[in-house]
């Protein structure tokens, strides 16, 4: 062969070779699905694995290192991620006998039966600003993680740490995206120090759903779905980059930030996206149209090869995990938090998902009605299975009365809701009470399931519910 000819064919191969090389151990061949337990009614874990077989699952990633699901993963080729829970980080981040053990008793007994890839110490650690010291701790634990592993000869699980996007203090437009100053420092460089030298990954939580929920006037829904036309895209001025869509948007103003402490070869996964297929009443766009939507089209896309990557990383491969197998009936929180899965925890879809995004064709799906902001009122009761445990409830309405302003105030004896004295109309009042005052700062209608949204005044005589 003449020599240009061998390097002309050389240069056809590289971008192959450079692909495969990115992809690392790490590749897999569909989207990941996150196996969250936080339901008290979920299948075992043989028959959730099943499931994740059956919908063609890349990879799975759990919150922990549940040795049962382990076990049921070991008879498969599935690529595993398992956690850290986020109370060991500072026990470890001092103790490499601490490490040791976690990996000893945790990992090893699976390993390699169960094809673990991924490590991640803690989830979204960074996210609780009531905390300023474990996080400190969190680079040092994965570190000692790292050496556990190394000890014992264990060189395919890459060790990480989950982010949301709130580690960011500036993520728009994406050219501009920055570490929070707190954490910019002290955590992010040496997390990022430490990924690069063990060639692991960035886990990104990026959810579209929760800015656009937030300001649905500004951001279009389509650019959220995958789905907006070019008059919807979006150029940043300052990199000139064309986004077409708000998931690559976060994921960029990730990388400009890693890139502007120097680190800009890190490689992102994407730990956490998906959309809520339902929710409490007056949320926004929580409903199957729109989570079948996304997760169909971000399987599509997810699908193409080489890969699309983002904007600033053309072709970059990322691994992606969809959240979540199953709607969750223990999260606290408003109602869209119980309502990702694309399962029931019966079994039964919540609606079709080809994860290996090569199907297109589906049944009809329900149409959107909750795609516009809700301009009514809202107010928060009991419900009405609630009377069935007033220990529950007791309970529930005293921890409202202890929050806020004045909350209980008009169900005293004399106060003009005391009347009818039972505990499920105080609770009404309580509940609604506790909730207005709180619904723009995080409060939630839920108590533990016994609370629900509402479009009916619960007022009567002199007694005024009050409502934003
Ligand atoms: C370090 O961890 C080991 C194993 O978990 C534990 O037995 C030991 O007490 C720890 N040492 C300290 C100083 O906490
Ligand atoms: C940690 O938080 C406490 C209380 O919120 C604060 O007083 C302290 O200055 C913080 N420390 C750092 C290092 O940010
Ligand atoms: C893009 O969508 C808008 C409405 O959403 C429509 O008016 C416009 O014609 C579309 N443009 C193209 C090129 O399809
Ligand atoms: C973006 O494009 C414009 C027009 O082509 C050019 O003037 C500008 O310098 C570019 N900016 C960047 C950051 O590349
Ligand atoms: C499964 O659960 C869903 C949601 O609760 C329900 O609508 C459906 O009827 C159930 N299906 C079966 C077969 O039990
Ligand atoms: C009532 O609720 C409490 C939690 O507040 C729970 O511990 C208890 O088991 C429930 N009782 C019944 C009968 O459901």
């Amino acid at each position: 062969m003449s020599p240009p000819l061998f390097f002309f064919l050389l240069l056809l191969l590289l971008p192959f070779f450079s692909f495969y090389q990115r992809a690392n151990g790490a590749y897999f061949k569909s989207l990941g699905v996150n196996f969250g337990q936080l339901g008290d009614d979920l299948p075992s874990a043989s028959v959730s694995v099943s499931r994740l077989r059956h919908f063609r699952a890349g990879a799975v990633k759990i919150y922990d290192a549940n040795p049962k699901i382990l076990e049921a993963l070991s008879h498969t080729r599935l690529p595993v991620s398992i956690m850290v829970p986020n109370e060991l980080i500072s026990s470890m981040a001092h103790n490499q006998s601490a490490a040791d053990d976690w990996v000893g008793s945790n990992l090893l007994p699976f390993y390699p039966k169960a094809r673990i890839r991924f490590l991640l110490v803690g989830n979204e650690i960074l996210s609780d600003l009531s905390d300023n010291k474990t996080r400190f701790d969190l680079v040092p634990a994965m570190t000692r993680i790292h050496r556990s592993l190394k000890s014992r000869s264990i060189h395919k699980v890459k060790v990480g740490t989950t982010l949301a996007m709130d580690t960011l203090s500036v993520s728009f437009p994406p050219s501009s995206g920055a570490f929070r100053p707190d954490i910019s420092k002290p955590v992010m460089e040496p997390l990022l120090e430490f990924l690069t030298r063990t060639r692991s990954y960035y886990f990104a939580d990026a959810y579209p759903y929760f800015p656009w929920a937030a300001d649905p006037t500004h951001i279009d829904l389509d650019y959220c779905l995958f789905r907006a036309n070019s008059s919807k895209h979006y150029t940043d001025p300052g990199s000139n980059l064309t986004y077409t869509n708000l998931l690559d948007q976060q994921l960029d103003a990730v990388a400009f930030a890693m890139a502007r402490l120097g680190f800009g070869s890190v490689k992102l996964a994407v730990a956490e996206t998906g959309w809520p297929n339902a929710g409490d009443f007056g949320e926004i766009g929580a409903n199957v149209y729109n989570a079948a939507t996304y997760n169909r089209n971000l399987a599509r896309r997810m699908r193409v090869r080489p890969p699309v990557g983002t904007p600033a990383r053309p072709g970059a491969y990322m691994p992606v995990f969809l959240f979540a197998l199953y709607n969750e009936n223990r999260k606290p929180g408003p109602g869209t938090e119980r309502h990702w899965g694309f399962l029931h925890p019966n079994g039964t879809s919540v609606y079709e998902v080809d994860l290996t995004g090569r199907r297109t064709e589906f049944g009809a799906l329900p149409l959107p009605t909750n795609n516009e902001p809700y301009e009514g009122k809202v107010w928060c009761v009991a419900r009405e299975e609630a009377a069935g445990n007033m220990t529950a409830v007791g309970d529930a309405v005293s921890y409202a009365c202890g929050q806020g302003e004045g909350t209980c105030d008009e169900i005293q004896k004399g106060g003009k809701c005391y009347e009818p004295d039972t505990l499920v109309a105080h609770a009404n009042y309580a509940f609604n009470s506790y909730w207005q005052q709180f619904r723009n700062s995080g409060g939630s209608c839920y108590f533990n399931g016994l609370a629900v949204r509402t479009n009916k005044d619960p007022s009567y005589g002199s007694c005024k519910f009050l409502a934003k």
